[in-house]
């Protein structure tokens, strides 16, 4: 502040106890002023980046980083979405980094138009349940609503650090944004279980795909209607494939899933049946153009039902194995019909959630998806 003794003493018209108080009362009032603006900008701050956030452009870019409102990078990998209430919730699992080592994270992202998502807190922070042991696996958590109980329960693979253990685990929860409260774990059906995935029938049924190694094969089944048990195997797949995904389009049901390789990519591929209990077709892949789905894995087919069209979007995951927190998504709409599936190559695209109707600007087309 040595511009304000500068600016009195120059005036020549203050002697020095005057100038000594009024040079304590401008002080004060600026410090004042300075507080006053650092707490409005602290007020505004997260409105601020809010905005800039949803100033961001209207499309949904597979590949790229994905910012939640608040401009933080998405954590929801290995994801499921719920629609309630006409409000589509993301669970995933969170990867940031520096939490709670001993901890795994499911994080929940929601959003009225699929395109801008506000993080929710993470609603399971769980400490090792069943006593697994470090390096215990918490994956591909996806939650599902029980109408007769008007409870939201929420499944993830369970695991040791070996994969093991193969089994999943339950958690509930009176709002879909948690907090859950553990319940168990348990093999479905008594089979081993590791990657899950999840799908609701138009009709409101719910269903869990698993994959299960020692039959080679997957598995679609019902859930109880509390949705705290698996209670009918109702498909047996004959693959061995995880990131087990179901839509229900028109008169057909077609089942996606990934190849067994870890967090690489592979060919994904896709049969469809005229019922979930079959009989399936031979699976093709899904993006024949390339031979690893664009980098992704499949994780859900989400179907969207709007008043002018119904877009079913595959939603994968761009695993980054050494910075599990940086792996990416790919979000596409998918061709699809009369029993078949084709993944297009990435582009930005968006959606109107109320027409249905899918907007993709192919001339910005992602020739190579880079982490
Ligand atoms: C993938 C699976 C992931 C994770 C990974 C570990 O095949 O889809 O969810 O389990 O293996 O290697």
């Amino acid at each position: 502040m040595a511009w304000i003794d500068v600016c009195f003493s120059a005036t020549g018209v203050l002697d020095f106890p005057i100038l000594f108080g009024v040079h304590t009362v401008i002080m004060n009032t600026l410090r004042w002023i300075r507080a006053f603006l650092f707490f409005a900008l602290a007020a505004i701050a997260p409105a601020l980046c809010a905005q800039a956030a949803q100033s961001q452009p209207e499309f949904i870019q597979p590949g790229a980083v994905w910012l939640d409102t608040q401009g933080h990078q998405i954590q929801a990998h290995g994801g499921g979405v719920l629609y309630h209430d006409h409000v589509w919730y993301w669970f995933g699992e969170d990867r940031t980094q520096g939490l709670d080592p001993d901890k795994r994270y499911v994080a929940c992202y929601s959003s009225r138009d699929l395109i801008h998502w506000t993080f929710r807190g993470r609603p399971l922070q769980l400490a090792d349940p069943d006593r697994i042991g470090s390096g215990w696996v918490l994956e591909r958590p996806k939650v599902f609503y029980s109408r007769s109980t008007r409870q939201f329960v929420m499944y993830f693979h369970l695991d040791d650090s070996a994969y093991k253990v193969a089994r999943v685990a339950t958690a509930i929860s009176s709002t879909p944004t948690g907090p859950y409260r553990y319940v168990r774990s348990f093999r479905p059906l008594g089979l081993e279980s590791r990657d899950i995935g999840q799908f609701e029938d138009d009709d409101g049924s719910d269903y869990l795909i698993f994959e299960s190694r020692p039959s080679g094969g997957f598995y679609i089944a019902e859930l109880s209607s509390d949705r705290l048990s698996v209670a009918r195997q109702v498909a047996f797949l004959d693959l061995a494939l995880e990131g087990g995904a179901v839509v229900h389009y028109r008169d057909l049901y077609y089942v996606l899933g990934s190849h067994l390789t870890g967090w690489n990519p592979n060919p994904n591929v896709y049969s469809s049946a005229p019922s979930l209990t079959g009989p399936w077709t031979q699976f093709l892949p899904v993006a024949p153009a390339v031979p690893d789905t664009y980098g992704a894995q499949s994780g859900l087919l989400l179907k969207i039902t709007g008043d002018r069209n119904t877009a079913v979007i595959f939603m994968g995951d761009i695993w980054n194995p050494s910075k599990l927190w940086d792996s990416r998504y790919l979000w596409m709409p998918v061709q699809v019909g009369e029993g078949k599936m084709a993944l297009p190559p990435p582009a930005p695209w968006t959606i109107d959630v109320t027409t249905g109707v899918v907007t993709v600007n192919p001339k910005e087309q992602i020739a190579k998806i880079t982490k």
